[in-house]
């Protein structure tokens, strides 16, 4: 679709995209399955990276990165050459820093930070399994979690996957998912694909053992017998980073200098525009191994 370049107004930043993410968020969106939806017509894409071309905030020529403000949920997102968005919705980027990574790895880095630290509490020496882990939140949940001291198992659901794992975690088949293969009983599980892989997880969890839910590519409702529940003693917390974004933001930004450093890793498969729906599809099917990113250049 073309539309023409958007006319700068106060308060607002007009971007030349470099980059944007293609997540489930967006495709939840697309699909009409999410609690915030834009009127249409309308220009999917809440994440984004690019060059400032005009702004009463931003340097002109800087490096930055799109996010929030109901970008690509209530407003035009990123999915396009520019973007007109709220100065609020624009964070400066180190130069130098590699724009794919830049539009991509706020959500994983912020979610995998929030799961560890603010809702699970993880403590050294924990026990922790990761599902989907070889996926973008749940690589960087590995490695958040191993940063703080964790034994780590990864989960993941096709055997290509299990070399994507990141290190030193011990990585086990969704398949053959049993306390034997796990190694006991876990203290922590964080669950980034939902339906029965959660339902399979949960029983590993020792009692006063603590479940964070982050996502449910794999199904959006699993059926937990109550009885089973309350002699089990596992906590269910949901991991939100859009009501919890604030207070992780000062440590993720660490975290990008340690992903730029490559310190951490986050796999990115990158796509032109004229390739989104094989990104789309790649993404939809669970083959994508890490971040979906569009080179917009
Ligand atoms: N709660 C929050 O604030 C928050 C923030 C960011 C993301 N999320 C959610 O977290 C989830 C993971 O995000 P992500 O960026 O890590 O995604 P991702 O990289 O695509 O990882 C998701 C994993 O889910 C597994 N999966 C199982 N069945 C699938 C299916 N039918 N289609 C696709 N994948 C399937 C795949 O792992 P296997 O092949 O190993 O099964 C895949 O690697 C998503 O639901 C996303 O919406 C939530």
């Amino acid at each position: 679709m073309e539309r023409p370049v958007p006319e700068p107004t106060p308060g607002h930043t007009l971007v030349r995209l470099s980059a944007a993410s293609v997540s489930h968020l967006d495709l939840n969106v697309v699909d009409g399955k999410f609690g915030i939806l834009p009127d249409l017509p309308s220009i999917p894409g809440t994440g984004g990276s690019g060059i400032v071309l005009a702004s009463d905030t931003h340097p002109e020529g800087s490096l930055v990165h799109l996010r929030g403000k109901a970008l690509g949920l209530r407003r035009d997102g990123c999915w396009a050459e520019h973007a007109l968005v709220p100065d609020g919705a624009v964070e400066a980027v180190p130069e130098g820093t590699d724009p794919a990574l830049a539009c991509s790895y706020f959500s994983p880095a912020g979610t995998a930070w929030a799961a560890i630290h603010s809702v699970a509490a993880v403590q050294p020496g924990e026990r922790v399994l990761v599902t989907g882990a070889a996926g973008a939140v749940g690589a960087l949940t590995v490695q958040v979690a191993a940063r703080a001291g964790a034994e780590v198992v990864g989960v993941v659901g096709r055997r290509a996957k299990l070399a994507h794992v990141p290190a030193p975690a011990k990585a086990v088949l969704a398949d053959d998912l049993s306390e034997e293969a796990v190694g006991g009983l876990v203290d922590v599980v964080i669950d980034t694909v939902g339906g029965p892989v959660l339902r399979d997880a949960l029983p590993l969890v020792r009692p006063r053992g603590r479940v964070g839910l982050v996502g449910y590519t794999a199904g959006r409702e699993f059926t937990v017998d109550l009885a089973d529940f309350l002699l089990a003693d596992v906590a269910l917390l949901p991991v939100n980073l859009m009501t919890r974004g604030k207070e992780v933001a000062a440590d993720v930004k660490r975290l990008l200098a340690d992903l730029s450093a490559g310190e951490l890793t986050l796999s990115i498969e990158r796509y032109g525009l004229e390739d989104l729906a094989e990104a789309v599809r790649r993404l939809r099917t669970g083959e994508a191994v890490g971040k979906v990113v569009l080179d917009l250049t």
